[in-house]
C-alpha cells in the first residue's frame, strides 16, 4: 500500500498553495499525485459544483450526503488505484473536513457524519494529516486580500468558521498520531518548510 496524506484546515489557511509546492518537491523522488475534495474526478467535480457554486438553500444532511458521495467516487476512482500501486496521494481536504464542517459546525453530530462517511470510505483514513492552524479571521482575510472567488461555505458567518476550528481541535485531540499541526500563521516559506519536514520524516519512518 502507498501513503495517503490529507491537508486540512480552515479557509485560506494555505492548504492548496502549500500542497502544490510540496507536490513539485516530492514529484522528483516519489510516485505522487495531488488531488482535491470535493472533486478530483469528473463525477465528484460535478457534485462539487452543486455544493459550492450554488446559492440555493441546501438541507444540511443533503449537504453531508453529497460530500460523502463525492468522496466515495473519488476514493474508488483515483485515490485507491494510486495507493494500490504503492504511490503517494496528497489530498486537499478529506473526511476530517466533513466531521468539522457538517458534523460539528452544522451541528448534525460528529458521530452521525462519521457513520455516513464510514459507509463511503470503508475505513480508508489518511495515514497522515497536516492541519494548517490559523485563526479563522486570518484565513478569511487572506482570501479577501488575494481576491480569490469566495464559495458558498466561505460566505458563512464568522461564528460558523470558529466552530469549524473547534471541530478540528477535537479531532486533533482524538487522533494525535495521525494529525500533525503546522503553524500556518508563519510566512508562506516557513509553512512550506515545516510541512515538507513533517512529510519527509513520515515517509522516512514508514
Ligand atoms: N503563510 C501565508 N502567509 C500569507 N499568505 C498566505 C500564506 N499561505 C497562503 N497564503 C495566501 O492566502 C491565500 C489562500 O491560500 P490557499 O488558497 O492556499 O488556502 P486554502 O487553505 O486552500 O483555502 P480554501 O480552504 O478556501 O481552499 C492565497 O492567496 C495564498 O497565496
Ligand atoms: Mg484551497
Amino acid at each position: 500500500m502507498g501513503q495517503f496524506i490529507s491537508f486540512e484546515g480552515p479557509e485560506g489557511s494555505g492548504k492548496t498553495t502549500v500542497l502544490k509546492e510540496l507536490y513539485e518537491r516530492l514529484n522528483t523522488s516519489y510516485d505522487v499525485i495531488m488531488t482535491r475534495e470535493p472533486g478530483g474526478i469528473k463525477i465528484s467535480e460535478s457534485i462539487r459544483a452543486l455544493l459550492l457554486d450554488s446559492d440555493d438553500e441546501m438541507d444540511e444532511r443533503t449537504e453531508a450526503l453529497l460530500f460523502a458521495a463525492a468522496r466515495r467516487q473519488h476514493l474508488v476512482e483515483k485515490i485507491l488505484p494510486q495507493l494500490n500501486k504503492g504511490g503517494i496521494v496528497l489530498c486537499d481536504r478529506f473526511v476530517d473536513s466533513s466531521l468539522s464542517y457538517q458534523g460539528y459546525a452544522r451541528e448534525i453530530g460528529v458521530e452521525e457524519v462519521k457513520a455516513i462517511n464510514e459507509f463511503a470510505i470503508e475505513s480508508v483514513y489518511p495515514d497522515l494529516t497536516l492541519y494548517f492552524d490559523v485563526p479563522a479571521e486570518v484565513g478569511l482575510n487572506r482570501i479577501k486580500d488575494n481576491n480569490r472567488d469566495s464559495n458558498r461555505l466561505d460566505k458563512e458567518k464568522i461564528e460558523f468558521h470558529h466552530k469549524v476550528s473547534e471541530g478540528y481541535k477535537q479531532l486533533i485531540a482524538e487522533y494525535p498520531e495521525r494529525i500533525k499541526v503546522i503553524d500556518a500563521t508563519q510566512s508562506l516559506e516557513s509553512v512550506i518548510e515545516d510541512a515538507y519536514q513533517v512529510i519527509v520524516n513520515f515517509l522516512n519512518q514508514v
